[in-house]
């Protein structure tokens, strides 16, 4: 499988545990993106595609082994590219993802058994980096506090607490120029501005007329 690994557009992903806010900070930015007339494509995985859709149903009648689990997102974000994500790039759009393969090695990675340095070799040499990775980054309890204060769901706080927390130590181990820690604690309208000025540079480095519009 030969993916490009350059293109014309703008490839963000947001990556982070559950609660950190991604989906709704991914509307802000797609908003204001489209505000000043750019048409940023905005998906995620799981996609709703067929492997995607076996993945969240998975959650619900019972995970996978970890061998078919790591297959079904290979394939899912196979066919993710293919279709959607590369096409947009290489028509010079802004493209950004809620998770991408940094979700396999922290999650993947972390199931028992698992390895996250080796699941991280196999995502790196099989799939193209992005141009930036927005890691939104909070602590577990809080997350879990907004989880059960947005959905009125009462998550398993041993489990989940301890999931979430090796999650958070890949997502950290990751960290660089590229794949930007942002904090994620803060209100909605202070991490949506942290959000944005960390976006701009790398919009600005691919599409300078977009900036241009983006900062009139
Ligand atoms: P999530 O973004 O939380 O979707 P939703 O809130 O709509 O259900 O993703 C579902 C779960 O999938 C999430 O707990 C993380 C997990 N996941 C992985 O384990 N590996 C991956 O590669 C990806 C993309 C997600």
């Amino acid at each position: 499988m030969d993916f490009p690994t350059q293109w014309p557009g703008v490839f963000l992903v947001f990556e982070g545990i559950d609660g950190a806010g991604k989906s709704t900070q991914i509307r802000l930015l797609g908003e204001r993106l489209s505000a000043a007339g750019l048409d940023p494509v905005l998906s995620r995985e799981p996609t709703d595609g067929p492997w995607g859709r076996r993945i969240r149903e998975s959650a619900t009648t019972g995970r996978m082994s970890p061998a078919d689990e790591l297959q079904a997102f290979i394939h899912d974000r196979t066919e993710h590219l293919d279709q959607l994500v590369l096409p947009a790039l290489a028509a010079g759009r802004i493209v950004i993802l809620d998770r991408y393969f940094y979700s396999t090695i922290a999650y993947q990675g972390t199931r028992p058994g698992g390895d996250p340095a080796a699941v991280r070799l196999a995502m790196e040499s099989r799939f193209p980096a992005p141009d930036l990775i927005l890691w939104l980054d909070l602590p577990p309890s809080l997350a879990l506090r907004r989880i059960t204060a947005h959905r009125g769901e009462v998550p398993n706080e041993f489990e989940r607490h301890e999931g979430l927390e090796q999650a958070r130590t890949v997502f950290a181990s990751l960290a660089s120029d590229h794949f930007r820690r942002i904090d994620a604690s803060v209100d909605e309208a202070a991490l949506s501005s942290a959000v944005w000025n960390t976006a701009l540079p790398a919009i600005q480095a691919k599409l300078p007329a977009a900036y241009a519009r983006l900062t009139a």
